[in-house]
């Protein structure tokens, strides 16, 4: 019986870790300065992040560790992901290690639609459970009753020194767009949408670019249970062959080069240490168009 238990906590205990003991790859570039845009907030965010949905609290901090030892400066998280306690607790650690300093971390969260009736306490809570005195962006998490409030309670935040930049996600039309920066005193930084070789955010991202707003990538490899069918897709494929890169590199490099925030998730070290690894490569124009070609208009969620 004591063994049988051994067993089952040992299960446990490898389920919720950061997948694969690797060390950090040498070849992994860490010239993040160099690869971050700059917000019409007048702040700075790299364009390659780390992603955190479905990661528990655990496996959460070791991940998020991780990606901060391979060269990570921006993490994402969402008060509806329930990890915000284990995102906070693996960026002090790193902070504490000397990995990197509270302000070379981009943080983001989310404030989600059960708490839009109370937004200046979702921002306190936020803040509380990642053990952080300021995040450097937070996001409407999407559109719902008394959004535009929600946005209010973030504008009065970024005076009060609690938030540096804010924005929406899942507002995928001009007019959504529009409802919002028709109400703000400080248009959106930034809009996180569903976005990916199939469902291309191109049109939003021309129209918004007026006002500064920069598109960041949700789903950027197609999401868990989607990755293969993209994976699989004989241009992405070809151009992996060409340039010795894998899948998931291709497509990275594309949503940089044609101007995404990208924000991978994984509880894999393997890939998290890959999918930063898309800076020594560039696609050409031609490759590009072939990769804006793939545009299926097919989102793989609905919310
Ligand atoms: N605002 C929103 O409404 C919203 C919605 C969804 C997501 N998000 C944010 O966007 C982030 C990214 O989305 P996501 O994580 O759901 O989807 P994703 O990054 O498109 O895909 C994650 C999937 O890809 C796999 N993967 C990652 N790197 C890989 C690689 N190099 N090779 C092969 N497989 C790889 C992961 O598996 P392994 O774990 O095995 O690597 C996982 O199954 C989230 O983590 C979250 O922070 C926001």
């Amino acid at each position: 019986m004591k063994k049988f238990l051994a067993a089952i906590i040992f299960v446990a205990m490898m389920m919720s870790a950061c997948g694969s003991s690797e060390e950090v790859p040498k070849d992994v570039s860490k010239s993040f300065f160099a690869d971050s845009v700059a917000l019409n907030s007048g702040y700075n965010m790299p364009r390659l992040g780390f992603g955190t949905w479905t990661l528990d609290d655990d496996t959460a901090e070791d991940c998020v560790y991780f990606a901060l030892k391979v060269g990570y400066r921006l993490i994402d998280t969402a008060r509806y992901y329930r990890n915000e306690a284990g995102v906070g607790k693996g960026i002090r650690r790193a902070i504490a290690d000397g990995i990197a300093t509270r302000e070379e971390i981009f943080v983001t969260t989310k404030i989600m639609p059960g708490n839009y009736n109370s937004p200046d306490a979702a921002i306190e809570n936020s803040l509380k459970t990642l053990g952080l005195d300021y995040v450097d962006l937070m996001l409407i998490h999407q559109p719902g009753h008394n959004d535009e409030e929600v946005y209010r309670a973030m504008e009065r935040a970024v005076k009060a020194g609690k938030i540096r930049s804010i924005g929406i996600s899942n507002y995928y039309t001009p007019r959504d767009f529009d409802r919002i920066k028709n109400i703000a005193t400080i248009a959106p930084a930034v809009i996180q949408n569903e976005n990916h070789p199939y469902y291309q955010n191109e049109e939003l991202q021309s129209y918004v670019k007026k006002f500064g707003t920069v598109i960041e990538s949700w789903y950027p490899l197609g999401g868990r249970g989607n990755t293969q069918k993209i994976f699989s897709n004989e241009t992405i494929q070809s151009l992996a062959k060409k340039y010795s890169k894998s899948p998931a590199q291709i497509i990275l490099r594309w949503q940089f080069q044609a101007g995404y925030v990208a924000i991978p998730g994984s509880s894999n070290k393997k890939h998290i240490a890959e999918n930063f690894n898309i800076f020594d490569f560039r696609l050409t124009a031609e490759e590009m168009e072939l990769m804006r070609g793939l545009n299926k208009n097919r989102r793989f969620e609905n919310w």
